[in-house]
This record gives structure tokens, sequence and C-alpha cells, in this order.
């Protein structure tokens, strides 16, 4: 099942009596286990489409066949109430923010374990999935960093903690709204690396926003925003996705087309932790 669809998405935002339209007819399929990015200057619409996707937010309501749509993992999410959509958002999301957005007075222990806490598993299931998990990001060894609150981690630790805690739950999807921008390149880079590997091995789809080159490198699909509109979409015709592809949902705007080959970034199925991914 393709995790993302959305039919004729607007979002205007007003400012007294001014209407700021930040998305306008965004159709777009995302791809299952698919590390998408999606591109393009400031302003152009990409935490705004990220916060639709997420449900932290809601499409103008049009009327009749202009009212759009945002699907995510088959839930149509304007069927949703605010409560119900913030349960939905527990348990088949995972969000990943520029700058962390770790809970202070928590470890790194803690704060991957918060998720869980929220959607009610057992301690014993709480104990072991952060266990997993501190281990799967690099956090555990050579020094386990688990006790650590996020003020003694560095940039790139607090970034790993929060990929951890993105993925506590088991999501469907990841959303991370420019995940290395607050960070240098090299540390970036091995973010980029982490996740990728993350993607891979918990068979789950990743939706990124980002202007870094690095991160577009690194992506199987590339959607490129401007002014609210998606200009191009880049689809890798080299990826395990189970979906049906381009000819799932319609897409706004041209396709620039398959990509050639598979970015140059790590990939494969390697064991826990990797020195390509650093240790920042
Ligand atoms: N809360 C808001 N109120 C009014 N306008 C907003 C708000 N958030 C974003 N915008 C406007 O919507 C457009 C898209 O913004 P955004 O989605 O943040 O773009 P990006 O993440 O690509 O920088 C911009 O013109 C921005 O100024
Ligand atoms: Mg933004």
């Amino acid at each position: 099942m393709d995790p993302v669809l959305l039919r004729q998405v607007c979002r205007t935002y007003h400012l007294d009596s001014v209407g700021v339209p930040a998305l306008r007819d965004i159709d777009l399929t995302i791809r299952a286990n698919c590390f998408t990015v999606i591109s393009g200057p400031s302003g152009s619409g990409k935490t705004t489409l990220l916060n639709l996707i997420g449900g932290i937010d809601r499409p103008d309501a049009g009327v009749g066949a202009n009212s759009g749509e945002v699907i995510v993992a088959g839930q149509p999410l304007q069927a949703l109430s605010d409560d119900a959509l913030a349960d939905f958002r527990a348990r088949h999301l995972g969000f990943v923010f520029q700058n962390f957005n770790l809970l202070p007075v928590l470890t790194a222990a803690e704060n991957i374990e918060y998720p869980l806490r929220l959607t009610g598993a057992s301690p014993a299931r709480r104990r072991e999935r952060v266990r997993e998990l501190l281990a799967a990001v690099g956090l555990a060894d050579p020094v386990d960093l688990g006790g650590r609150r996020p003020g003694q981690l560095s940039g790139g630790q607090r970034q790993r903690v929060a990929i951890a805690r993105a993925l506590a739950c088991a999501p469907a999807l990841v959303l991370a709204d420019e995940p290395t921008a607050n960070l240098d390149s090299a540390t970036g880079a091995a973010i980029i690396a982490l996740m990728r590997r993350m993607q891979r091995e918990q068979q789950v789809s990743f939706v990124f926003s980002s202007h870094d080159p690095q991160v577009l490198a690194a992506a199987d699909d590339r959607v490129y925003l401007r002014d609210g509109r998606i200009t191009a979409l880049e689809r890798s015709a080299d990826t395990t996705a189970n979906s049906s592809g381009e000819g799932g949902g319609g897409m706004g705007g041209p396709s620039a087309g398959p990509l050639p080959s598979r970015p140059a970034i790590p990939s494969g199925d390697r064991p826990l932790y990797s020195a390509d991914e650093g240790l920042q």
C-alpha cells in the first residue's frame, strides 16, 4: 500500500484579510519503503506539506470535487476527529525535527521510551525496544549514552535519539523536517546514512524535507516544490519499493523520469552499527 496519497490538496494561511497560498493543487503518491525527499527553496511549502501528511495541520476545506484529500497508511485523515488524529499520529507516524525536539528533563532512553508509554506498551516491551533502538542508532557502544540527558549529548547524538524515538512504535512512516539543517556536513552525512539504514532495516517509509544536497543524493524519490506547487518529480527505478509506482495516484507537475542509479550513500544489509555513520 502506498503510505501517502494526496489528492488536490491546497493549504492557504490567512493573515488578517490576506490569504497566503502555501500549497496549491498537490497530487502526490509516496511509495512504500522509500526514502523520499521534498525539496525546494525556503518558503516553497515543504514544512506545510509535511504538517499535512503528519496530521499536524489540515488542508483547506474545498467544496465537492475540490476538497483535498490526505490519505496516510490507508486512512483518510479528514475522517478523523482531532483526538482520533492525535491517536493515529502516535501509533502510525514518527517525527524528526531540525532542532531535535527532545524533552530536556528526560534521558536519551526515556525520550525513546516516551511514545511507547503513550501507546500503552508494557514495561518489558518498552525496555526491550529502547535497548534495541539505542544499539541500532549507535548510542549503546562503546559507551552507553542512554542515561544522558539531551544537554549532555552532541547535536548528532541528539538527532540519533530523535530518530530512535521516531521509530519506537514501529511506524508506517517517518517524517523529518530538515533533519540535517542544524548539523555540520560530516555529522549530517552520518545521520543520513543512519536514516537510510534504519529505513531499510525497519521497513519503514521516510519522507524528508531538505535542500541539503547530501539528503537529495541519498533519496530514492525527489519531489521538487516551488511557490506551493510540485514542479518536478524524480523516482528511482532501482528500488525495493513494493508499490505500484508511477501509476499509483496521478502526479502533479512534470516528471524527470527514473534516476540512472542508486545514490552513493552506504546501503545494504549491514549489521547494527556502521563506521560510515561516524560517531558524531
Ligand atoms: N503559520 C503561518 N502563517 C502564515 N503564513 C505561513 C505560515 N507558515 C508558513 N507560511 C507561509 O507559507 C509558505 C510556505 O511556508 P513553509 O511551508 O514553511 O515553506 P518551507 O518549509 O518550504 O520553507 C511561505 O510563504 C510562508 O511564509
Ligand atoms: Mg520549512
